[in-house]
């Protein structure tokens, strides 16, 4: 080949102005996201994102679980249109894919819930707010996203919590997941190791990061204070106390089945559960009037070998049968991995980190690009698959998976 051949070959990218479209041009998987937001983020707030509890083994383990199982193609199908779309408490949706609730979300980028809600909602998929949010439940209802989902830490005062229902409910939320996983604390090695706490107190290893990472912190210098917003409405009393009793009272011990039954009177909405659901406390739940299981060990930050979530959903479908709803999340962070949550028998996979890293690395822009992402991944497994409808998982199920 003589030097004019190969310079046919080298077709020159134009130069791309936006900084952050440069950066997006460079992201092809989900991971990258989470190596672009290491360097943004000070060491003690990537940790916080990017740990579990203890010695992490539940989550290296969610996606180990995910990764293990196997698809068995089907061949010679025409797989030229694949439809996304499905349904869910009444609600569509335009891809099977949902944002978990995550606390503290404006810690990670200033514009933080907004952001990402304002993604899910361009995306056509559901968002959830955290109890903990940094943001109220009302401004997140004023971007208008049609289905916008509430998550409720159930406060041992209730005078926290169940003003929290009652505001969801008239922002026009259209689903109240109750976290069921919480009655202790998981103990998040990472955040003992970097001393981190909430508010932020500064040590001497602080202030070194902090030099590492000016943009961050002008950034954060520069917008309103992270506070949990939603607990803002409180008397001057409450609220001096708020933090402490937050804290203290979102892990409420004595958390049990009577305070399910209560929150499902208050709420007449569709209410799901979120936890590492088996089916025993799945059929007592639906006796009580729970709609729908949100299957989750929090991304393995509470408790420490707690079973992956992939190998829970498969009974838990069988024993709730077709018609509930089930999402699960943890561990997943492909179209790969939707798919098999999917084919083992949920309805929709959730995302929590994942997001999460997106957003810190390019904000509302960076949540949209993960959701394209995981789209056309998804799409793309189900094409190789021979699979062109969400349907066809349900029906096809367990035939379309081997592994563990
Ligand atoms: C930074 C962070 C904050 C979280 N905050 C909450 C929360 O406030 N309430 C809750 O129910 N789950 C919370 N979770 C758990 C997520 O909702 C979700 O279950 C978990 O992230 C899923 O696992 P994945 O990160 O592997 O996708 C949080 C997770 C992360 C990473």
């Amino acid at each position: 080949m003589k030097l004019r051949d190969v310079l046919k070959l080298v077709r020159l990218r134009k130069f791309e102005r936006s900084p952050t479209q440069r950066l997006l041009n460079r992201v092809v998987l989900a991971d990258d996201f989470r190596t672009i937001a290491r360097r943004r983020l000070p060491r003690a707030v990537f940790d916080y994102v990017d740990g579990g509890a203890d010695e992490e083994i539940t989550m290296r383990a969610n996606r180990e679980a995910f990764a293990s199982r196997r698809l068995h193609p089907r061949l010679l199908r025409d797989v030229s249109v694949v439809d996304l779309h499905g349904e869910i408490f009444g609600q569509e949706f335009r891809k099977p894919i949902g944002l978990s609730p995550t606390g503290y979300t404006r810690m990670m980028h200033p514009t933080g819930e907004i952001s990402a809600c304002r993604a899910a909602m361009d995306a056509g998929v559901p968002y959830t707010l955290s109890t903990v949010a940094t943001t109220t439940i009302e401004e997140v209802a004023a971007t208008g996203h049609p289905n916008l989902w509430f998550q409720l830490y159930i406060t041992g005062d209730h005078r926290l919590s169940d003003p929290l229902v009652d505001r969801a409910a008239a922002a026009g939320y259209k689903a109240l997941e109750v976290t069921i996983d919480t009655a202790v604390t998981g103990r998040r090695s990472r955040d003992a190791r970097n001393g981190l706490a909430i508010p932020p107190q500064l040590s001497v290893r602080t202030i070194f990061d902090i030099a590492r990472h000016p943009r961050y912190w002008m950034r954060m210098l520069t917008n309103p204070a992270i506070e949990f917003a939603n607990f803002q409405a409180l008397t001057p009393e409450e609220l001096a106390s708020a933090s402490t009793t937050v804290n203290s009272a979102l892990f409420d011990p004595t958390l049990n089945w009577a305070h399910i039954t209560e929150v499902r009177a208050r709420w007449k909405g569709p209410l799901l559960l979120k936890g590492p659901i088996g089916p025993e406390d799945a059929r007592r739940a639906l006796e009580l009037g729970v709609d729908g299981f949100h299957v989750s060990n929090h991304g393995g930050r509470q408790l420490d070998r707690c079973v992956p979530t992939a190998d829970l959903i498969m009974p838990l479908r069988a024993a709730v049968g077709p018609g509930v709803p089930i999402v699960v999340d943890s561990g997943v962070h492909t179209g790969g991995d939707i798919a098999v949550a999917l084919a083992l028998g949920a309805d929709m996979a959730f995302i929590g980190r994942a997001y999460v890293y997106a957003l810190a690395a390019a904000g509302e822009r960076g949540v949209a690009h993960l959701l394209r992402m995981l789209t056309a991944e998804l799409r793309s497994v189900m094409q190789l698959s021979g699979l062109t409808s969400l349907s066809q998982f349900r029906k096809e199920g367990a035939d379309l998976l081997s592994g563990p």
